[in-house]
């Protein structure tokens, strides 16, 4: 969370600065600033609450010139989202500003001190405290900027991600992370910093991810540099960036969010690309061919994630039981970390992440990593943090994702699951070569299936309209459509603001059911399986109490069709592949709601796209 960037070179910073704040924006847009310094002698900062264009107006009335500067999007974690919080942040003598992503946990001893020192701080920042410390010891100690930045480093815990300049060398830009992302962009005599890639691909594709607890010193004349932050020399490891720039534009859609959404058929096919062949008849997962026998002979697999991702790793834990006969756990990172588990050194641990940066999930990894335990991921952003930590893995290969509800990725990550299903499946003999052969075939046909579904999207907007105004809502499956329910719910509220929950269509009748009256609109999974007539049976029970359902059937359906209030036709197809089919209404469903209500769809209140705070 927070999106930080920077720039120096012979251009003008300050539009690069905002260009790459606005495709940073999905990390928080609580407020925004950027700081210049002019003919090598002023420092010009500009703040504001809000959003980047908010930042834009304000300084429209000031002098933005300068070739080196800073800027940052913020996600609050310490201090109300206001002007005076916004960073970037001054030192005391207002020679150095600093701007941060992360937390400074032990922030309140720091100030303590510096405080004791004379030092008196505006903001109630954990970053302005860090800051005040670098200036301190620059001025104590009588060291360079980047010296100074070092040692005030190793007496701060917790995450950061910094960049900082100063009136004093010019010239220079520092930069330096710790379980926060960052990534140098290396152009003709101009370098670029940001939290990831998207700033910076327009203007080059060769970058470094700087490693933690590493130290980047951007001189104009002499380069790039990286030190330890013990002190030790660390030469830049230099990668192409795969991203392209139209990956980061609406391309002619009114949101990011509904962009993704008919990325999915194109996502899907590249995720499984080279790595299925029906016609063949063989599936392969290069990332962990290494790994496979060991995969295949694991005790358990645990899965590890949040959010959207917890709930594809549900659905994983639903294909590779059925399919492979692995016992799998799907754990909340958060929780993981945090309760003593037990992870044997037999273990699998797959963390899956869009991001590839959510600090729970990075911090449950390394906790399964000292005890042994084997470490894959399935990631989607290429060169993350989650991808570094892990043993072997596989990328959705999704593309950018932007807008802030997950979509794409939440699709792919369940395409990726359902391969190492079939692959484990295969290798350990637990599947028979007609339903391997089936599945292959239906795996191929899933984009052509969802192009097919985005063609009912005026239909499904028809739905939404007459649920826009509900307060609640609930959401009902079985078996592998159950965490579809809670991915469903889930879409709901965080972007139309609907409180929403989703159960496993059998639990209703434990509790929930007590809600449903005329006004509690009820979407129910309802294709055809082993299920079906329970979940009949379900939807009866709602009817009897006036709810009303909204059901997602088979094609071809008759008997939903004729209870339901309302009823969205998805293709046949494997049953353990239906989940994919049938996230993509709810999706189009939560979209549409959202849009009718007014809300900012692509960056709903309180959220951001990369939560790297716990
Ligand atoms: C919801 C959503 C979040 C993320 C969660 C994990 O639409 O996007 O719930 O799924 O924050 O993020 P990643 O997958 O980046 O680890």
């Amino acid at each position: 969370m927070c999106g930080i960037v920077g720039y120096i070179g012979d251009k003008k910073a300050y539009p690069i600065l905002i260009k790459g704040l606005s495709r940073l924006e999905y990390r928080g847009y609580d407020s925004a600033g950027v700081a210049l310094i002019q003919d090598g002698k002023i420092l010009n900062v500009y703040k504001r609450q809000g959003k980047v264009q908010d930042l834009v107006d304000f300084a429209n009335d000031f002098s933005t010139e300068g070739t080196v500067g800073i800027g940052h999007t913020r996600w609050a974690t310490h201090g109300e989202p206001n002007d005076v919080n916004a960073h970037p942040h001054f030192s005391g003598d207002e020679n150095i500003v600093l701007v941060h992503n992360g937390i400074i946990e032990n922030y309140e001893i720091i100030k303590k001190e510096l405080t004791k020192r004379g030092h008196e701080f505006k903001t109630e920042t954990d970053t302005e405290v860090l800051v005040h410390l670098i200036e301190e010891i620059k001025e104590n100690s009588q060291v360079s900027i980047e010296e100074a930045v070092r040692m005030a480093l190793k007496e701060v815990h917790g995450a950061y991600a910094i960049v900082l300049i100063s009136k004093d060398s010019p010239d220079k830009i520092i930069a330096a992370r710790k379980s926060s992302p960052l990534v140098i962009g290396l152009g003709e005599d101009e370098y670029y910093v940001a939290s990831d890639a998207t700033p910076i691909v327009e203007y080059t594709k060769n970058v470094v991810y700087l490693e933690d607890e590493q130290i980047a010193i951007v001189d104009r004349k002499n380069g790039l540099r990286i030190i330890s932050i013990g002190n030790t020399e660390v030469s830049p490891y230099v990668q192409e960036l795969e991203m392209q720039l139209e990956e980061l534009e609406k391309g002619g859609y009114d949101h990011f969010m509904l962009k993704e959404i008919y990325e999915q058929p194109r996502a899907i096919h590249d995720s499984f690309r080279g790595r299925l062949n029906a016609a063949e008849s063989w599936i392969a997962l290069g990332g962990i061919r290494d790994y496979e026998n060991q995969i295949a002979n694991a005790d358990r697999i645990v899965i590890i994630a949040c959010g959207t991702s917890w709930h594809a790793g549900l659905v994983g834990e639903y294909l590779i039981e059925d399919l492979a006969r692995i016992p799998v756990e799907v754990e909340y990172a958060s929780e993981f970390r945090y309760r003593n588990p037990i992870i044997r050194p037999n273990d699998v641990v797959i963390a899956i992440s869009q991001s590839g940066e959510t600090a729970d999930t990075l911090a449950a990894l390394k906790m399964a990593k000292e005890e042994g335990a084997t470490l894959l991921g399935i990631v989607n952003v290429v060169g993350s943090s989650i991808s570094r930590v892990t043993d072997a893995g596989s990328y959705t290969h999704a593309g950018p994702e932007i807008g802030v509800a997950s979509t794409k990725a939440f699709t792919t990550q369940v395409t990726i699951l359902a391969m190492m299903a079939m692959l484990l499946a295969k290798k350990r003999g637990t599947i028979n070569q007609t339903r391997f052969q089936n599945l292959l075939n239906e795996m191929e046909a899933i984009p052509e299936k969802i192009e097919y579904l985005l063609t009912s999207n005026d239909y499904i907007k028809g739905i939404a309209d007459n649920y826009k105004d509900a307060a609640n809502a609930l959401f009902l499956g079985r078996g592998s459509c159950f965490p579809i329910a809670l991915e469903g719910a889930l879409k709901l509220k965080e972007i139309s603001y609907i409180h929403a929950e989703g159960y496993p269509a059998a639990e209703m009748k434990h509790g929930p059911i007590a809600l449903i009256d005329e006004n509690m609109p009820v979407f129910v999974i309802a294709t055809q399986g082993p299920n079906y007539e329970k979940v009949v049976s379900n939807i009866q029970e709602v009817k009897a109490r006036k709810g009303k359902i909204i059901a997602i059937v088979t094609k071809g359906d008759t008997i939903v069709k004729d209870i339901a209030d309302h009823y969205i036709e998805i293709p046949e197809t494997d049953e353990l592949l239906v989940p994919i089919l049938a996230t993509v209404p709810f999706q189009l469903i939560s979209y549409h709601i959202a849009v009718m209500r007014g809300c900012n769809v692509d960056q709903p209140r309180n959220l951001a796209k990369s939560v790297t705070v716990e």
